[in-house]
């Protein structure tokens, strides 16, 4: 027996309360080992050399599931033979999509079949019915791996959905189905499969916090392409990325609303996460798209020895990073406030562009100042107080600027855009505040 990470894959042989690999809390599970030690080293196979020139170097075709925001996110469509991975939270629409998609490959004369760990073949029709999925989808609701993948071999499909990798085991390994050796061994069977057989293959992987199921993280090294399909469940918005792409590029974005006939499409998202509710507009560049989403801020009086600091959609680093800013340049105090960061819509934003709309959110609600309705903030604000340059600021302003907004706090570099937007430059984080 030995201890695994949940959220890495790190091995030790005794419990410990803090992975060394990746710092997660509590993270360490007890699993049985499965690799045999068997010393002696004759290969049952041999393996194949070939000369680079003798590798054919046609671009191969890729499958298209005509639904047009998912075969972006993939790079133009999905790679024949490719392992793909869907992470996200429970009950955030991965099944659904991948309904969905089966639905465009199946039109399109490709045989896919469905591997339902989690649902009954009803439930899986049920919802079937309710987003269009074709009547010939082979639906399969197993949980041996071993038993599916002998049934396939014969006839292999084009595209295989494992929906999801937590819940499929191999009936060979001693640990639970969801542990870190079962899914990392799955994936691996998956791969040698889908690279044998020339079968493309989508990987559900549930993320949570609690540990109970193994993080997809430990898989990410093994597939071509992870999408993370994130979003608020309570939302009708979600948000599909590509956070690792051998065939594409990353950062991209799909976006979809959740109805009741399943996900629908939305080509022109800009202005879809601005919620309304007072926070700072900040023109995020996702790929190649602008989207304007809103960053609220709640600062408050703080009753705790050592204050609350959440942050949702934002890295937490960074804003105790902006938090010192702010208190060093500005003067202002933060160490006997709570602060609640919170991007509207569930979008997770990532760029340092961030920094100025979240410095004007929290400046607004610890100064009770309102923020002008037609208002955005963008630029990277440096820990001596400078605000840099940001990447696509003209997009991004054109894109503001459509959407109605009349005043752009901006650092000094920028450039004016086309249409009416008032620039107002600044190049340190003091400024800042004559602008609310
Ligand atoms: P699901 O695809 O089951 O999520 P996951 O596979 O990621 O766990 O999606 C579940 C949610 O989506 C569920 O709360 C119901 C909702 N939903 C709709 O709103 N409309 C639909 O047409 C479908 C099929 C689901
Ligand atoms: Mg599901």
């Amino acid at each position: 027996m030995a201890y695994y990470c949940q959220e890495c894959g790190y091995r030790s042989v005794k419990w410990l309360g803090r992975c060394p690999g990746c710092g997660s809390w509590d993270s360490l599970m007890e699993e049985a080992e499965n690799f045999s030690r068997n010393k002696s080293s004759k290969a049952t196979r041999k393996a194949r050399l070939l000369r680079l020139d003798e590798v054919s170097a046609v671009e191969t075709q890729r499958y298209v599931s005509g639904l047009g925001e998912f075969d972006r996110v993939l790079g133009g469509g999905l790679i024949p033979a490719s392992l793909v991975l869907i992470g996200g939270d429970p009950g955030i629409g991965k099944s659904t999509l991948l309904l969905q998609v089966a639905r465009g490959y199946r039109e399109r004369g490709l045989s896919v079949v469905y591997l339902s760990g989690e649902e009954s073949p009803a439930q899986v029709r049920l919802r079937a019915e309710r987003v269009g999925a074709p009547e010939d989808l082979r639906v399969c609701a197993e949980n041996d791996l071993s038993a599916v993948l002998a049934t396939l071999e014969d006839e292999p499909p084009r595209i295989l959905i494992v929906d999801s990798i937590q819940t499929v085991y191999l009936p060979e390994l001693s640990s639970a189905p969801g542990s870190v050796s079962q899914v990392r061994e799955a994936a691996s069977r998956l791969l040698r499969f889908s690279k044998e057989r020339e079968v493309s293959v989508f990987i559900v992987g549930h993320v949570t916090k609690e540990g109970a199921l193994a993080g997809p993280r430990v898989l990410e090294h093994l597939v071509d392409v992870v999408l993370y399909f994130e979003g608020e469940r309570s939302g009708p918005y979600r948000v599909l990325r590509a956070v690792k792409n051998r065939f594409g590029p990353v950062d991209e974005i799909g976006v979809f609303e959740m109805s009741d006939r399943g996900l629908i499409p939305v080509e022109n998202p800009s202005g879809f996460f601005l919620s309304g509710g007072g926070g700072a507009v900040f023109p995020a560049l996702e790929g190649t798209r602008p989207l304007l989403v809103e960053i609220q801020a709640l600062v408050v009086k703080s009753y705790l020895a050592s204050p609350r600091r959440t942050s949702v959609g934002f890295d937490p680093w960074r804003l105790s990073m902006l938090l010192a800013i702010l208190e060093k340049h500005l003067g202002l105090s933060f160490y006997d406030r709570d602060v609640f960061l919170n991007v509207a819509g569930g979008l997770k934003i990532r760029e340092p562009a961030a920094d100025l709309a979240v410095c004007a959110a929290l400046l607004s609600s610890r100064l009770d100042r309102g923020l002008p309705a037609d208002m955005v903030f963008c630029g990277e604000v440096g820990l001596s107080g400078e605000v840099r340059g940001v990447i696509g600021l003209e997009t991004r302003l054109k894109e503001a600027a459509r959407l109605g907004f009349k005043k752009a706090v901006v650092p000094a570099t920028a450039r004016p855009p086309k249409g009416h937007l008032d620039l107002l430059k600044i190049t340190r984080i003091e400024e800042l505040q004559d602008h609310l």
